[in-house]
């Protein structure tokens, strides 16, 4: 059975997490190929709201094994928090989640690195999550990081002080105050209490499974317009977020590759810099935030809003070889008038219909479709054929102007709260 992948289309937050949850049942082992804490993939069911950050959204089913590939940056203190989270409430994460031994760790410095490049670059700042996220992948490309499987050796602790020398000296250039003696006694014992979980070579692992016929979902974080070579460079994340980022964070051969899940909201948001042609700032974006409780799970921060980007979604339903999409939020959009979507854009004087290198706002501007909003609550449907006419012709219009189906309508974020337009998907 080929390996599916599931990723964000947007700039991150689009509802990955809920939906991964809602697919497990179908699914043997659920993997987390890249990023690290800087995402917050939350899950509703039975009254609990759970956010996760580097687990993968397959935990709270007991049958899935999960699995944190070679592609993630692990924070061990978030890590164990996660972990002891999940114990209080139960489940059993020593058996069902296992790690990859060539996952790179995320350091103390790396965060206080993250936080010295963002203050240095002032008002050019990226918005990161400041989590460590970029130093760490440097150091993975710059062939001096340290991984999961290093924490066995003998020496770890040799390694590690290597590293946070060469740390100490950046920051110095960066005339950085710090503090880090706590830091790293919390991070060495968070070190030590991963040590019970199991740690393997994921890649052998995932490729056994596909050999003996179990059914794999690789889950990303961030989104593709956030991929550190498609996305709105330098306003992006270090990582592939795309679906080859799943065959690089898992070891699994790209002709492996079967159905890709492409998941969006059914309008934007963005959290942190950077470009975002749709994005409002009137009462409208007011209104979508608020509706919409579009506030960052890990950040807290408020974030950006706007309609629905069409070229922008083509470009990564392109890049990302989608076969089905996934339309969340769209209870949030119910009280609208009308509903905009952009289906092209003005550059620079002429009409176009993809993303260019540039995309800023002096060069770029939206240019929209106008369609009719629907009044209806969308949050107790339970069949598709309760969709709003209104909503109907949203979607098939969206399919249209893509060529990729809808096979899932989301109208609210608890797991019941998701209308299967394609049945066989559970
Ligand atoms: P992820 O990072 O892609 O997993 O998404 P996040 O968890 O960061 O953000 C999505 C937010 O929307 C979470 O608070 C979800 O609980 C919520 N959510 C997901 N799907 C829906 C939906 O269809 N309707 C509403 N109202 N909320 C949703
Ligand atoms: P999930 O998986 C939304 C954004 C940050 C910032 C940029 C770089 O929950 O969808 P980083 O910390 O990676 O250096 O930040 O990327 N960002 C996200 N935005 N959802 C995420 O993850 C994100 N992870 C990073 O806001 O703009
Ligand atoms: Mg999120």
């Amino acid at each position: 059975m080929k390996v599916d992948v599931l990723l964000g289309l947007q700039w991150g937050d689009e509802g990955k997490g809920k939906i991964v949850d809602v697919l497990t049942p179908k699914y043997d082992i659920i993997g987390r190929f890249q990023g690290g804490p800087n995402a917050g993939h939350t899950l509703e069911f039975n009254g609990i709201k759970h956010v996760l950050r580097t687990i993968p959204s397959g935990i709270f089913h007991d049958k899935s094994i999960n699995i944190i590939g070679n592609g993630v940056v692990i924070d061990p203190i978030v890590l164990m928090a996660e972990i002891d989270a999940l114990v209080k409430m139960g489940v059993d994460v020593k058996s069902k989640l296992l790690l990859s031994t060539k996952a790179h760790l995320i350091l103390p410095t790396h965060r206080l690195l993250d936080a010295a490049s963002e203050a240095a670059k002032g008002k050019e700042k990226i918005g990161s999550t400041l989590k460590g996220i970029g130093p760490t992948y440097m150091d993975k490309t710059g062939r001096n990081g340290l991984r999961i499987g290093d924490i066995n050796s003998p020496n770890f602790k040799d390694k590690y002080n290597a590293l946070v020398e060469k740390h100490k000296q950046l920051l110095s250039f960066h005339n950085f105050d710090y503090t880090l003696a706590e830091i790293e006694a919390d991070w060495f014992k968070a070190i030590e209490s991963l040590k019970i979980l199991q740690q393997i070579e994921s890649e052998h692992y995932i490729n056994e499974a596909y050999k003996n016929n179990k059914a794999i979902l690789a889950e990303g974080a961030q989104g593709s317009l956030l991929d550190i070579d498609f996305g709105s460079y330098p306003f992006v994340t270090s990582s592939n977020t795309i679906c080859a980022g799943a065959c690089t964070g898992l070891g699994i051969a790209p002709n492996r590759i079967g159905n890709v899940f492409g998941i969006f909201k059914a309008y934007c948001t963005r959290v942190g810099s950077g470009p975002f042609p749709t994005e409002l700032f009137d009462e409208t974006g007011d209104k979508i935030r608020n509706n919409g409780r579009e506030f960052g799970s890990v950040t807290g921060r408020p974030r950006r809003t706007g309609w629905l980007d069409l070229p922008a979604l083509k470009y990564a339903v392109m890049i990302n070889g989608v076969t089905e999409l996934m339309m969340m939020k769209a209870d949030i959009l119910s009280g609208f008038e009308t509903i905009k979507v952009c289906t092209h854009y003005n550059y620079n004087g002429k009409q176009i219909d993809f993303l260019p290198y540039d995309c800023s706002p002096e060069l770029l501007s939206p240019i929209y479709k106008e369609l009719k909003g629907w009044n209806q609550d969308l949050t107790g449907l339970h069949n598709v054929s309760e969709i709003p006419q209104a909503l109907n012709e949203y979607i098939h219009f969206i399919e249209k102007e893509i060529g990729v189906p809808i096979s899932i309508v989301s109208v609210g974020p608890d797991r019941t709260q998701t209308l299967m337009r394609k049945k066989e998907l559970v």
